[in-house]
C-alpha cells in the first residue's frame, strides 16, 4: 500500500479472482466459463473492417444491441441496461441503491464480490446464512428493510430458488432494490425478469460471460423498471460512459442472433452435469443439486483443498474457498464431456493414491 491511498480503502480486502494462469495448460473448470467457443456468427462479425474502426468511440447508448437484446426478451429498449461485465452492473447497482442509511442484505454463502462492493462504498451489510445443505429460505429475506442481492442460482452451491418465492420478496420489500443476479439462469433456473412490469424495485442482472461463450468480451446486461435503468445510467455517465468497446458490441449482437446455438450448448452443459453429478457419486461424493454451469462437491475421505491440490498437480485446476463452512467442497465448473472424463480421471487417481 502506498503512502497516498485514501485512508477510506486502507482496509478494504479486494475481491480474488480464479486464477488465470497464463503459462501451463490447464483443463479449466474453475472460473465456470462456457467450453464452447463464440458461434460462427461471432466469429465472423468481428472483422478487419470493424477493427479498422477502432479509432472511434463506440455508441455510449448502445442502441443497436439493446434493440436486439429488448426483442430477445420482449421488454421495452428504456428496460436494458448494458455494462463491461454484470460486475461492473453489481457495482454500479451497489454505488446507486445503497448507503449507510440503506444498508444491503445478502446470503452469507453467496458470490463473493458482493461483501466486496458493500465494503468499497462503506455500506452496511447484513449476510443471511443460508439454511441446511445451502438452501436460502425465502422467509428470511421477507420485510427486512433493505437491499437485497441474491444469486439465482446462487454461486458457489448453484442452488435455485423458484420465481414465486422471489415474488415474495419483491411484495414484502416494495420501498427496498431486490437485485436478482441470474449470471447463471440459462443453466437450468426460471427466470424472474418478466416480473418487471409489475415491481419497479426488481433489477436483474445477466451476462454474456457464461452461457454465451463471451467471458473475454466482457459484457453484462441488466433488466428493471426505466427509473431503475436510468438511475444505472447515471451512474455509468459519471463513470465512463464507453465502457463496452466497438468489437464486444459487434460480437454481442452476433450472439444474440445466435441465441439457439447458445441456448444448444446451455443443454449440452446440463446433460454433462448429470453425467459428472451421477459419476462423482458412485466415487462416493455429495454433491448440492445445482442448475448452474457448475457444482459444489465434497468427498468424505478427502479434504477440499487436499482436492485442490492434487487435481491441480495433475493439471485441472478448479475452484476451493478456505471459509470453514465451505473449506471441504471444491466448486468444479462444468465443461465438455472429454474435460468432464478427464476430470474424473483424475478423481479415480486421487481417491486410489488415498
Ligand atoms: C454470481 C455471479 N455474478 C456475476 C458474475 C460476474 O460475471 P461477469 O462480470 O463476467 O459478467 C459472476 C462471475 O463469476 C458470478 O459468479
Amino acid at each position: 500500500m502506498s503512502r497516498f491511498l485514501s485512508s477510506r480503502f486502507a482496509s478494504l480486502e479486494a475481491y480474488t479472482p480464479g486464477e488465470q494462469p497464463q503459462d501451463m495448460q490447464y483443463i479449466k473448470l474453475n472460473t465456470n466459463e462456457s467450453p464452447f467457443p463464440p458461434s460462427p456468427e461471432v466469429i465472423q462479425a468481428v472483422t478487419a473492417a470493424e477493427v479498422s474502426k477502432l479509432n472511434l468511440y463506440p455508441d455510449p447508448e448502445c442502441k443497436s444491441l439493446r434493440k436486439k437484446l429488448a426483442a430477445l426478451y420482449e421488454v421495452g429498449e428504456e428496460n436494458v441496461f448494458l455494462s463491461n461485465g454484470s460486475d461492473d452492473i453489481l457495482n454500479f447497482a451497489f454505488m446507486a441503491f445503497c448507503d449507510q442509511s440503506r444498508p444491503v442484505a445478502f446470503p452469507a454463502i453467496s458470490y463473493g464480490f458482493y461483501p466486496v462492493y458493500a465494503n468499497l462504498h462503506q455500506i452496511p451489510f447484513t449476510a443471511i446464512p443460508l439454511r441446511e445443505d445451502f438452501r436460502l429460505e425465502p422467509e428470511d429475506y421477507c420485510g427486512i428493510g433493505k437491499n437485497i442481492v441474491i444469486a439465482n442460482p446462487n454461486a458457489p452451491t448453484g442452488r435455485t430458488i423458484s420465481v414465486a418465492e422471489i415474488e415474495k420478496i419483491l411484495c414484502s420489500n416494495e420501498d427496498h432494490v431486490v437485485l436478482i443476479d441470474e449470471a447463471y439462469i440459462d443453466f437450468g433456473g426460471e427466470s424472474c425478469y418478466r416480473l418487471i412490469d409489475r415491481y419497479e424495485n426488481l433489477l436483474v442482472c445477466q451476462t454474456f460471460s457464461k452461457s454465451r461463450s463471451l467471458a473475454g468480451g466482457r459484457l453484462g446486461f441488466a433488466l428493471g423498471s426505466k427509473a431503475l435503468i436510468e438511475d444505472l445510467n447515471k451512474i455509468k455517465y459519471s463513470t465512463n460512459p464507453y465502457n463496452i468497446n466497438r468489437l464486444t458490441m459487434i460480437a454481442a449482437e452476433a450472439a444474440v442472433d445466435s441465441n439457439d446455438y447458445y441456448m444448444a450448448n446451455c443443454r449440452t452443459i446440463a446433460e454433462n452435469r448429470a453425467y459428472t453429478v451421477e459419476k462423482l457419486a458412485e466415487l462416493g461424493f455429495e454433491t448440492i443439486p445445482s442448475a448452474a454451469n457448475f457444482i459444489f462437491t465434497r468427498h468424505k475421505a478427502i479434504k477440499g483443498n487436499a482436492l485442490y491440490s492434487s487435481l491441480k498437480s495433475k493439471g485441472i485446476l478448479v475452484r476451493h474457498w478456505t471459509k470453514p463452512d465451505i473449506e471441504n467442497y471444491i466448486r468444479v465448473t462444468i465443461g465438455s464431456r472429454e474435460q468432464m472424463d478427464a476430470f474424473l480421471e483424475k478423481i479415480r487417481e486421487i481417491l486410489k493414491e488415498g
